[in-house]
């Protein structure tokens, strides 16, 4: 089976260079850090447009595909503007993020707006700038969206998410799709919703069905499984209601390579798998062939990214570890500290160092758990060293804060040996732009 780009551990730009420092899209590591300071998250281009472009020729036997980019995985205006170049529309979760792809310039029809608790606030600009597709997850929110496009005198373009009752094997907090799940319909909540929208509920219009089973899945048939109860499902609403929907959404999830022991599937395969098991049921439950949504973020950002960090301090305990400190950590990376998660990392500047030693990568934040690998043989490092560490594309910038009050790092995207800035490194400044001394309490500086 053909070999995808998500499937690597390092983009594909990642070489070794003459000065025996690892580079990226052209760029030195060692000069990045220097030049744009540390911790810094590097994006590499070519890898994302690679990405999307297996998406692309993998699905291209099955034209009725839309890929929808999971923002959450990573939402910067450059980012946005590549994915939407690249022709991938683009599942959103907030106001915030609906916001940063509508002023990248995106088609605000080829977006979705999923999530488990939107506001009025957030329904309403979704609807005012015309997003394509609203995924609806309980009812209370069909009964507000309801009467937010009554009061904008359109109507609400739909999905209804569903929780299928559908396992799989990964870390439970990314587990979305089994029954006992805060997301979605349970699947015997279905017919009450479509009886809704059907007589009462006006303003909208339902065009299918989401689900999303949950994240950095390496199981391929779980997707066969999940189209089976969405096919299923459609065709017996035909026959209860007489109601022709033509859309399912299959949600995102498929896993990338974060360490050796890691083995995502091709998107090929799964792509493979998906369109034979879409042309079995729709001649098993007699159906129109659907408009099929997908919603990758992880396996299309995560092998993009790499962080660098500068190594500072560190402490041989007696008879133990040796932690060798980085100037971030869990407010840039919260995924280890969070979910056990486990990266690979190499020092940008020994590439040909033949000493090595194991030793457990800290963080600088204060708390014992922040741990960015807890064990990897390394080159023996010394203050000054940069380490670079992969796979940091998803979830790392995108669920950064300022813990310790220590601001975020920068962003560069890195293309052709060129090094553009995409996210600026905040000030100090800016971490108490929005703060407010109460006048009653006087403060002179
Ligand atoms: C509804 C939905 N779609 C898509 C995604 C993206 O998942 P992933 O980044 O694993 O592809 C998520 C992630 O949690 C999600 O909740």
């Amino acid at each position: 089976m053909r070999q995808s780009t998500n499937q690597f551990q390092k983009p594909v730009t990642t070489k070794v260079n003459s000065d025996g420092n690892i580079e990226i899209g052209g760029c030195d590591l060692v000069k990045l850090a220097n030049e744009f300071s540390t911790p810094l998250y590097v994006l590499d281009e070519a890898t994302l447009r690679g990405i999307c472009n297996d998406y692309k020729e993998a699905f291209s036997a099955y034209p009725k595909t839309h890929i929808m980019y999971a923002s959450k995985a990573l939402c910067t205006k450059a980012v946005a503007k590549i994915v939407s170049d690249e022709g991938l529309g683009f599942d959103t979760v907030s106001g915030g993020e609906i916001y940063t792809v509508y002023k990248a310039g995106v088609d605000m029809s080829k977006v979705l707006f999923n999530g488990n608790n939107k506001s009025f606030d957030e329904l309403s600009h979704a609807i005012g700038l015309g997003v394509g597709r609203i995924s609806v997850d309980n009812f209370f929110e069909l009964a507000l969206l309801n009467e937010i496009a009554k009061m904008y005198k359109t109507k609400a373009n739909i999905l209804l998410r569903i929780t299928p009752g559908i396992e799989c094997h990964t870390h439970e907090y990314i587990q979305t799709g089994h029954l006992d799940s805060k997301f979605g319909f349970d699947m015997t909540q279905i017919d009450e919703a479509v009886e809704l929208i059907l007589t009462e509920y006006k303003n909208i219009n339902l065009h299918g069905l989401h689900a999303h089973i949950g994240s950095q899945i390496f199981e391929t048939d779980i997707y066969a499984d999940e189209i089976e109860i969405l096919a299923k499902e459609i065709a017996r609403l035909d026959e209860k209601f007489g109601l022709k929907l033509n859309e399912i959404n299959i949600g995102g999830g498929l896993g990338v390579k974060y360490t050796d022991s890691d083995t995502p599937p091709s998107t090929y395969e799964i792509a493979d798998i998906i369109i034979k098991k879409l042309n079995e049921v729709i001649e098993k439950y007699n159906i129109e062939p659907p408009e099929v949504f997908l919603e990758p973020g992880r396996s299309i950002i995560s092998t993009c990214g790499v962080t660098l960090y500068t190594v500072g301090s560190s402490k041989q305990v007696p008879n133990g570890k040796k932690y060798v400190a980085v100037d971030g950590g869990m407010a840039d990376n919260p995924r280890p500290s969070l979910y056990q998660a486990e990266y690979y990392a190499e020092v940008a500047n020994k590439k040909e160092t033949n000493e090595v030693e194991n030793i457990t990568l800290a963080g600088r934040f204060c708390e014992s758990g922040d741990i960015l690998i807890n064990s990897i043989e390394l080159p023996k490092l010394e203050e000054g060293d940069i380490i670079c560490v992969y796979n940091t594309g998803a979830y790392n910038y995108s669920m950064a804060s300022n813990y310790n009050r220590v601001q975020k790092p920068a962003m560069v995207l890195v293309n052709d040996s060129q090094a553009d800035i995409i996210v600026k490194r905040e000030s100090l400044n800016d971490l108490v732009s929005h703060d407010v001394i109460p006048d009653r309490l006087e403060n002179d500086r």
